[in-house]
């Protein structure tokens, strides 16, 4: 048995959920650049789970279900007031996410049509967590969610109790369509490999959750934005990341498992950081950015993924740097219950071997003479 170190390049499962093939993502077939300009992230998520683009009135169903699910249980709003103020988000998150399945009576019932209902709460209820966590670290009491808007919309709304405008509902709406999914990736991967063992969906985003957590995967995000800060203003950028290429740093944002020749998504994010930074009338963010992508192209060839411009769309949002994860898990959670639904669809035990490089022929050594 010889070990693929990662895992990469090893094909794990069948998915008819997302593809990525020859650098082109498509959602059930339909190219991403399609779909992020024809889409809302409501349609996208209809498409993920039912396997079609919504007609008319099965949106407006969807978009009122995810009304009357958004609002969390009382017990986890308590519980969020417990959680330390400076705590990490994403661990937040992920603990309040766990504690949901506490209070729903459903929480253990497999049949297909209650996990599907399970899916659309978890889509529902994730946003309000996150802007409910956001608010009470600051001391603030949490805003109910409204019913009737979109999924950007509302979590706009909850952070901050005004309703946003359109120009930030349509970015944030583009930027969920583009992290929705992306085949077998690690917060992914972890999502099936937990249900599985026929875990409950609960348990299988609370996994993907933790995944997506680390600055290699979702974390990445927020990551670049500490490099910016650290960077500070546009003249500082050439010395900086060189001095970081030259310290064999990685620089956040760049390079991809899959993509070797960039990442589809990127695009998209780069025409919104430079549209609302002439917006705001604030290009730095912008500017300090493609001179990265400058350099680090230049130098190692290597291309900015889907969460390189996502750091300065989010902050020209007004977005605190720590709730850039949590966003990312706002839309990826319509991509985990997917796969998690499509893994119960046809589940078998995910249990691969491991390469054994310990020791071998060992004896138990009585514990007087062990060192
Ligand atoms: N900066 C500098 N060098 C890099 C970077 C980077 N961002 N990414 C890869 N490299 C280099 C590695 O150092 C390595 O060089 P070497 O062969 O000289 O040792 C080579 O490129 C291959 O890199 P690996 O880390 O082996 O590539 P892998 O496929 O395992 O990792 C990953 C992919 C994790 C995305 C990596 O590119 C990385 O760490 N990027 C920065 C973090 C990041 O942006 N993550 C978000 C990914 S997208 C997402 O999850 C949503």
């Amino acid at each position: 048995m010889t070990a693929t170190k990662g895992l990469e390049g090893i094909v794990a499962t069948t998915s008819s959920i997302s593809s990525i093939v020859d650098g082109v993502l498509t959602y059930r077939g339909i190219d991403i650049d399609d779909l992020a300009e024809n889409a809302s992230f409501e349609e996208v998520a209809y498409l993920l789970w039912y396997g079609k683009l919504p007609t008319q009135s099965e949106l407006d169903g969807l978009v009122k279900q995810l009304g009357e699910y958004a609002a969390i249980p009382s017990q986890v709003i308590e519980q969020l007031k417990l959680y330390p103020k400076d705590t990490n988000t994403m661990a937040a998150l992920r603990t309040a996410i766990s504690s949901l399945a506490l209070y729903d009576e459903s929480a253990q019932d497999m049949s297909p049509e209650a996990n599907l209902k399970k899916a659309i709460k978890l889509q529902a209820q994730l946003p309000t967590i996150v802007a409910a966590f956001a608010r009470i670290r600051e001391g603030k009491e949490p805003i109910a969610p409204k019913s009737g808007v979109s999924v950007a919309h509302n979590f706009l709304y909850m952070l901050t109790g005004q309703d946003p405008d359109d120009v930030a509902v349509k970015a944030l709406d583009q930027a969920l369509v583009l992290h929705a999914d992306h085949e077998l990736n690690a917060s992914t991967f972890a999502a099936r490999v937990t249900v599985a063992t026929l875990s409950d969906i609960y348990s299988g985003v609370t996994s993907a959750i933790g995944a997506l957590k680390g600055p290699l995967h979702g974390g990445a995000n927020e990551a670049v934005m500490v490099m910016l800060e650290e960077i500070g203003t546009f003249g500082k950028v050439e010395s900086t990341i060189n001095e970081k290429l030259a310290n064999k740093e990685k620089i956040m944002g760049f390079g991809h498992r899959v993509y070797k020749n960039g990442d589809p998504r990127a695009k998209h994010l780069q025409k919104m950081s430079r549209e609302l930074g002439k917006l705001t009338g604030n290009m730095e963010l912008y500017e300090m950015s493609v001179k990265i992508e400058e350099l680090v192209t230049g130098q190692k060839g290597l291309k900015p993924n889907v969460d390189f411009y996502s750091a300065s769309v989010y902050t020209t949002l007004g977005i605190a740097r720590d709730l850039f994860t949590p966003i990312f898990a706002i839309s990826r959670v319509s991509g985990w219950t997917a796969h998690i639904l499509e893994q119960y669809e046809n589940n078998r035990l995910i249990r691969p071997r491991a390469e054994y490089t310990g020791p071998v022929n060992q004896k138990v050594t009585p514990i007087a003479e062990r060192k």
